[in-house]
């Protein structure tokens, strides 16, 4: 197959920044995504609905003239979060809240120190319709980083996923065999974002032959096993796992660093890279549900109507983008060639 139309996609997962910041991120993914849910993490992050409705104002603001490409917003729990605070969410429309433990990733820090004590939280998001995001990491420093995710499984997730049953969960960006493994046994309710990255890439990718500072994010790439696991269970069709690219941008010189952040901004290729993995994996008949279909059905949102097309057409992305700031961010893939082409309409 060299062309192949699909209803066009939603991104279930990323972060588009803030302020000059949204002139680069919004339109690199309002070229293929209808819909997108947009991460809180900003500094300070959005953890109220008047927060989260001007942040909404900002991005509807960066959109190229004539897309009707559409956020969908998120807050951020901390330990402060009430109960109204969720209802004041779901009056101003935010349809999900995110939960980062203190200290996981990219501005975390006002994330949650103790869960024991969100569950109110929880009960409330269940009450109100609105699904719950998770970061799936412990921060204990004592714990290995690569089991991080495995970790969080055992001593957290069984237990929201059991004492709140119908609570929409998803756990994001999920990175191991123990992840996929975990979600396609659970209850009816819990699915899981997959990201480019997660399937194309393994560790060695960021350590062999020296560093590559532009393949680290958090969860960190594991071994080739767990890379494996996430094919396969993209490949299977399942409906509980669909497209969330984390794309998550940071400027060049910072993730260049000797302390260089976790992200890869994969905007530009992400869709690209997808069908590239389904194509590789003789799958490509199972791209539209992971893509376009199964993230919506679990929002309870619309499918959307519109098609986009992919042809196989080699093509390189750029080795750096210079935001109107004159602050160049490299892309993720940065020079490197894609197999697959988005067709202009
Ligand atoms: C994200 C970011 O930069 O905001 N970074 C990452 O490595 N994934 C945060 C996140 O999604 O955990
Ligand atoms: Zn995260
Ligand atoms: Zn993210």
């Amino acid at each position: 197959m060299n062309e192949i139309t699909i209803i066009k996609p939603d991104d279930w997962h990323l972060h588009f920044r803030d302020q000059e910041m949204l002139l680069e991120t919004v339109p690199a993914t309002a070229r293929c995504f209808e819909r997108a849910v947009v991460m809180p993490n900003l500094m300070p992050p959005v953890t109220t609905a008047e927060l989260a409705v001007a942040y909404r104002e900002r991005i509807l603001a960066a959109r190229p003239a004539g897309s009707s490409f559409t956020p969908v917003m998120t807050i951020y729990l901390t330990d402060k979060t009430s109960v109204q605070d969720i209802k004041d969410a779901k009056a101003a429309g935010v349809l999900a809240a995110k939960m980062y433990p203190a200290g996981a990733t990219t501005n975390s820090d006002s994330g949650v120190n103790s869960l024991e004590s969100l569950y109110p939280v929880f009960e409330a998001l269940a009450d109100n319709d609105m699904l719950l995001l998770i970061h799936g990491e412990v921060t204990q420093k004592h714990i290995d980083i690569f089991d991080r995710e495995k970790e969080f499984i055992d001593q957290h997730m069984v237990k929201i996923v059991e004492r709140v049953p119908n609570l929409k969960v998803v756990f994001e960006h999920i990175t191991t065999k123990d992840a996929a493994d975990f979600v396609l046994a659970a209850r009816e309710g819990v699915a899981a974002t997959i990201t480019p990255q997660h399937l194309m890439l393994n560790r060695n990718d960021m350590l062999d032959g020296g560093i590559r500072p532009h393949n680290y994010c958090l969860p960190v790439l594991k071994r080739s096993t767990h890379q494996e696991a996430l094919r396969a269970v993209v490949k299977s069709g399942s409906h509980k796992f669909f497209l969330g690219t984390d794309s998550a941008p940071h400027a060049k010189h910072r993730k260049e660093s000797d302390c260089g952040c976790a992200g890869c901004y994969s905007a530009w290729s992400a869709l690209e890279l997808y069908t590239q993995v389904f194509d590789e994996l003789g799958a490509l008949d199972k791209l539209e549900g992971f893509a376009s279909l199964y993230g919506a059905d679990f929002y309870g949102l619309p499918r959307n109507t519109d098609t986009v097309t992919l042809v196989r057409e080699a093509w390189e992305v750029p080795t750096s983008i210079m935001l109107s700031t004159g602050e160049p961010i490299v892309p993720f893939f940065a020079g490197k060639q894609v197999a697959w082409k988005l067709k202009s309409a």
